[in-house]
């Protein structure tokens, strides 16, 4: 008989955390489940009597949370009393990739989930299940189990891998109707007591459950793949400029083959978000670690071909504007990794405005969720540059029209809808002669652009020749 939950703690209150916990609260009534962050500030937000302030923007997640908010979903600081009360234990931290010491730029970096095993191994006076929902290396659980096991008030832990698979962007419905939902552990009674817990209203036949050590790889594997499928026509991509063809066409033949399908082969400036550079550089430094390298040099360069995307992007913005951008005034439509999130982090976009203000350009950027605060932040974080250089340069405006006003490019960073809906003519109108624009999305109808005037650069759009 496998244990009935009742009460649930989420550890970490981001992006995975928050609408994973939501999700659960409001499709299964009778668990209460409270999310718990160190950052006051985040609670607060998740808190805030207006749901549309909550931090993150995800389509569908406010509705949610305000149903759920206050019954059976919680938001709240008080770290150690929910996990005394808990008898399932979610650990959402983030796992950011090393900065310093051994590993550093490849492996992760799992301080703040050792940080949680202490804690839940201090405070916890009963036995736990312990789920890891962070993109973990493989063989995390084994260090969990050891912190757990070795510092505990003598409770018993169980620990299980339980990798997300939401987009953001989608995240709500990917919660909703997941392909699947994987369970990795070796206690048959915790697999089954998470197993209850999705069964409300996930099929058993969505239900999949592992050993530990294939879930947690299963996750890098999943990312390893779809980043790889960008890269390979993000390739392509340079070649179609070359020969006259057109990227967006060879996708829709070659996604017609049942075998390699439609989903993730759109060219773009190049991919971003928290999981696919990251998930890739634990693989590679997995691999290394156990001699592998042929297997590591394989996946890196999934990453190398991505820097080269958003390199020569920048470079290509270059060299069209007769060499040189210094001074010039270039127009940022979006900033957020993909639409319909203000999630920023490894967004092609701030690497391709670094390239550009190493080379003095000017840069406007306008996106409609992402604030000021965390444009400057993500630029300063690369320390290129002066944080006074990097606000010299670079201004963020509220208003799409007010960004393209006397601006030499136009570039499109994010393919968010309403950057098709705008009036073109207008912002013909206010560039400066020629007006470039620079579609890194392949968003924007190019023919029609080209009519009203523009010089239009589309990213995989060879000219016939
Ligand atoms: C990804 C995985 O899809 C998800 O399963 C996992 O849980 C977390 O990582 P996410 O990073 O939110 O999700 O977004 P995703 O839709 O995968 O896009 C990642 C990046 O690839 C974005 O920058 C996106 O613009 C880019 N991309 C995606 C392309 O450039 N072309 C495509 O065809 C698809
Ligand atoms: P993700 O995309 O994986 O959800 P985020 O950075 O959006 O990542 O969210 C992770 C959250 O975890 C942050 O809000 C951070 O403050 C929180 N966090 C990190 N360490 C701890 C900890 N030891 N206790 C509680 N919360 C933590």
């Amino acid at each position: 008989m496998s244990k009935k939950i009742s009460k649930i703690c989420c550890i970490g209150a981001g992006y995975v955390g928050g609408p994973t916990m939501a999700v659960i609260a409001q499709k299964c009534p009778d668990i209460e489940v409270t999310v718990v962050d160190i950052n006051a500030q985040r609670i607060a937000a998740w808190n805030d009597k207006d749901v549309n302030k909550i931090p993150v923007y995800e389509p569908g997640l406010s509705e949610v949370v305000a149903e759920a908010r206050g019954k059976n979903l919680f938001f709240s600081t008080e770290v150690d009393k929910a996990i005394d009360e808990a008898e399932m234990i979610f650990i959402s931290v983030n796992t950011p990739t090393k900065t310093y010491g051994k590993g550093k730029g490849m492996a992760a970096d799992l301080k703040y989930i050792e940080l949680c095993a202490r804690q839940i191994a201090r405070v916890a006076k009963n036995d736990k299940i312990v789920v890891e929902k962070s993109t973990l290396p493989v063989r995390t659980a084994e260090a969990l189990k050891s912190i757990l096991h070795n510092t505990g008030n003598g409770v018993n832990f169980d620990i299980l891998s339980n990798p997300e698979f939401l987009a953001e962007g989608t995240a709500i419905q990917d919660l909703y109707k997941p392909d699947r939902v994987l369970i990795g552990g070796d206690s048959p009674e915790a697999i089954q007591a998470l197993v209850d817990v999705y069964a409300c209203w996930v099929p058993n036949e969505n239900i999949l459950t592992t050993n530990v050590w294939s879930s947690e790889l299963s996750k890098l594997t999943a990312n390893a793949f779809l980043a790889q499928r960008v890269s390979s026509i993000n390739a392509l991509s340079e070649l179609c400029e070359k020969t006259g063809a057109d990227v967006n066409e060879v996708a829709r033949a070659i996604g017609t083959d049942s075998r390699i399908g439609p989903k993730f082969l759109k060219a773009s400036v190049g991919f971003g978000g928290s999981c696919f550079q990251k998930d890739i550089l634990n693989l590679v430094y997995i691999a290394k670690t156990y001699g592998l390298t042929e297997v590591a040099d394989y996946w890196e360069q999934v990453i190398l071909m991505n820097d080269h995307q958003k390199r020569r992007f920048a470079d290509n913005i270059v060299s069209t504007l007769y060499n040189t951008v210094s001074g010039k005034k270039i127009a940022f439509l979006g900033w957020a990794f993909k639409k319909d999130t203000n999630d920023t982090r490894e967004s092609a976009a701030i690497y391709v405005a670094d390239h550009l203000l190493n080379e003095q350009a000017e840069i406007v950027v306008y996106d409609p969720k992402v604030p000021e605060e965390q444009i400057y932040a993500d630029l300063d974080y690369l320390n290129t540059r002066s944080e006074k250089e990097n606000r010299n340069l670079v201004t963020v405006v509220n208003d799409p029209y007010e960004a393209v006003n006397e601006a030499h490019a136009v570039a499109v960073l994010t393919e968010w809808d309403e950057f098709k809906a705008y009036d073109w003519q207008k912002i013909y109108r206010e560039m400066l002669k020629p007006s470039f624009v620079f579609d890194g999305r392949a968003l924007l109808d190019k023919e029609q652009l080209k009519g009203i005037g523009f010089e239009m650069y589309t990213i995989g759009v060879g000219e016939e020749q």
